[in-house]
């Protein structure tokens, strides 16, 4: 698959590592659509990419309006070659305490939704015999974690989902992998307390935390041709805190 002048959807672009995955594919020329679920986020997309693409409103939480947002796409004359499910929360607790919002929010914004994306794309990259699905996973989604029983049961889900669509789509043109990242500076870890921050710390042994480019870099090469033959994988990228 060509790289250049593909179209890329990304979930939850206006910040962290969904916005350095948009800024590094608009760096190799692709036009990207990113989703934010505030009009501010919209906004803030729309700034960064200027004539690179534009941003959308989604909130995956309201699972009946995804297939219909990108239906619009469609409609627009926007092809979709590369998926991007970058959007993802945590909602932590111990299972003792969790209640069924905290374990339903996860699992629908990080798992749920995952399947009607691809399904929205699938039919016509099956069409055009090209595409390439990539979804953020976790490390957690690996080896588990204290108080992330509902996140990391998303982030394994996903696994089985990308081997199962890997292997349906596999001679149509089409990959599907997953970037699994270790911990990165972003958003989603600022609640970690420093108690917490140094016990991860110590388990990784390249010693810092991943940065937002190492993540964008590695679904940048995923998108390309030269991982063309790549599929069903599971590329972690965690300074070495757990290797499968
Ligand atoms: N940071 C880490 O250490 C780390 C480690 C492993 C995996 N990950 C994964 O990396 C991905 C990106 O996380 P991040 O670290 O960049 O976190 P972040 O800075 O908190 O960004 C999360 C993104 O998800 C979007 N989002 C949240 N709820 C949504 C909803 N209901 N519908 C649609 N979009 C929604 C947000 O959009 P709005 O702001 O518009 O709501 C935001 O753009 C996630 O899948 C996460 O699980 C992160």
């Amino acid at each position: 698959m060509n790289i250049i002048k593909k179209t890329a959807l990304i979930t939850g672009a206006n910040q962290g590592i969904g916005k350095a995955i948009s800024k590094q594919l608009v760096k190799k020329g692709i036009k990207v659509i990113g989703t934010s679920t505030t009009l501010s986020g919209v906004h803030k997309i729309n700034n960064y990419l200027k004539k690179n693409g534009f941003g959308l409103l989604l909130d995956l939480r309201d699972i009946d309006s995804i297939i219909p947002t990108i239906q619009q796409i469609y409609k627009k004359r926007n092809y979709i070659d590369i998926l991007i499910n970058n959007a993802g929360i945590t909602s932590d607790n111990l299972l003792i305490k969790m209640n069924e919002k905290e374990w339903e929010n996860v699992i629908k914004i990080n798992l749920t939704s995952v399947f009607y994306t691809s399904k929205s794309v699938i039919s016509s990259m099956i069409k055009k015999k090209q595409g390439r699905i990539i979804t953020i996973g976790s490390v957690i989604g690996n080896t588990g974690n204290k108080g992330q029983s509902n996140y990391s049961a998303s982030k394994s889900g996903i696994i089985g989902f990308h081997k199962s669509l890997a292997l349906e789509v596999a001679s149509k043109g089409i990959t599907v992998n997953i970037v699994a990242p270790g911990f990165i500076k972003t958003n989603l870890i600022k609640n970690i307390n420093s108690n917490q921050y140094k016990k991860y710390l110590s388990n990784i042994p390249m010693k810092r935390l991943g940065t937002t480019k190492e993540i964008a870099d590695a679904v940048v090469f995923l998108s390309s041709e030269k991982a063309s033959y790549i599929t069903g994988h599971i590329l972690h990228v965690n300074g070495g805190m757990h290797m499968a």
